[in-house]
């Protein structure tokens, strides 16, 4: 007998649906991004993104069904947090709303289990593993070791790491979001071109052992901007490609330090960031040594989408967990 579980996720930029089962099979996968709206603010901006939620995702879970009839679905998710709440509300409501006709199971996942758990659905790892969890609202190295136990070892003390990308593509004009387009100029960029210093790394403290810090690398790549301006293509190019060998240098040096005294076999990558093949080559290329293995899911499924909710929503029920009350109300804040 298979459990079949439908996930919304509207915790940010993407609306989301889709259909797992707890033997690994995608039956939907429905992802529907709202980056046209928010572009021209360079950023998310939280109110168009509820109301765009709002008027999208009745259509996507009819897609999600078409192959699918509703009473063949067993468990019902949504992401509950973290996030920005008007979207939060919208997905959770229509998840609870499901549950709720049905007479099915509703789950609360934590969007950052989410992303935790998904290699598990698309490789073979046995926990306890570490991740890299490296999104737009999160930088942190855990240490899972179930599908609700989390030990959090190091996170950043200031922005995100995918933040730091967005910012400095926008100090570079090339738009949001801007891990990608750096990713891409980075390809034709000398990445020696740019010594940018490594924030924390000289400080060995047991604290800064682990933890990360960008706010320097920020103002250190703005100030090397306002230094050539104005700047042409291969300028662009050689600044993308030093920032981000920059931020492999820093997540090798952090890694390096945890999995120092910790017998570690398996190292996920997670978030938004982990769909930047530099970093995870770079980090792959630094494990051998270790003989540790570095495991990215694919880039659809390392950016927000709902299957990663499913996925997390069946990892619990199947460790005896019998769902959430529909009282469960979302939560912006929410720590592993
Ligand atoms: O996990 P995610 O899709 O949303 C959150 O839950 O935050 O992460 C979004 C972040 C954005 O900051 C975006 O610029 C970054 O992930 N990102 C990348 C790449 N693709 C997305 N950063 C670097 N390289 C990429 N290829
Ligand atoms: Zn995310």
């Amino acid at each position: 007998m298979t459990t079949k579980c439908l996930a919304i996720e509207t915790s940010c930029d993407e609306t989301a649906v889709a259909i797992v089962d707890d033997n690994k099979n995608i039956v939907a996968n429905i992802v529907k991004s709202q980056i046209d709206l928010h572009q021209i603010y360079g950023g998310v901006v939280p109110e168009i993104a509820a109301r765009a939620h709002l008027d999208v995702l009745d259509d996507l879970i009819k897609q999600a069904l078409v192959d699918t009839r509703l009473e063949q679905i067993d468990i019902f998710a949504a992401t509950c947090g973290p996030g920005l709440i008007g979207g939060l509300v919208v997905g959770v409501t229509a998840a609870k709303t499901l549950a709720a006709i049905t007479g099915k199971p509703f789950f609360a996942v934590n969007h950052l289990a989410g992303h935790a758990l998904t290699a598990r659905l698309t490789n073979q790892i046995s926990f306890p593993y570490l991740m890299l969890l490296i999104s737009g609202g999160h930088c942190q190295i855990l240490l899972v070791s179930q599908p609700e136990k989390y030990d959090l070892i190091g996170q950043t003390i200031d922005d995100s790491l995918g933040e730091c990308f967005d910012k400095v593509a926008q100090m570079l004009n090339l738009g949001y979001p801007g891990g990608p387009a750096i990713e891409k100029q980075a390809i034709n960029g000398n990445p020696n071109r740019f010594k940018f210093s490594l924030p924390l790394i000289s400080k060995k403290n047991h604290q800064n052992l682990f933890n990360f810090s960008f706010s320097g690398l920020k103002t250190a790549v703005r100030l090397q901007i306002e230094k050539i301006s104005p700047l042409n293509q291969q300028d662009i190019a050689d600044i993308s490609a030093s920032f981000q060998a920059t931020i492999g240098k820093i997540l090798i040096d952090r890694l390096s330090n945890v999995v120092a005294n910790r017998d570690i076999k398996n190292i996920v990558i997670a978030g938004g960031v982990a769909a930047n093949r530099y970093i995870l080559t770079s980090l792959q290329n630094w494990a051998k040594k270790y003989n540790i293995q570095v495991i990215a899911p694919p880039i659809k499924l390392c950016t927000d989408n709902a299957v990663m909710i499913a996925w997390a929503a069946l990892e619990r029920q199947k460790f005896d967990h019998v769902g959430d009350d529909l009282s469960f109300a979302p939560r912006p804040r929410w720590q592993l």
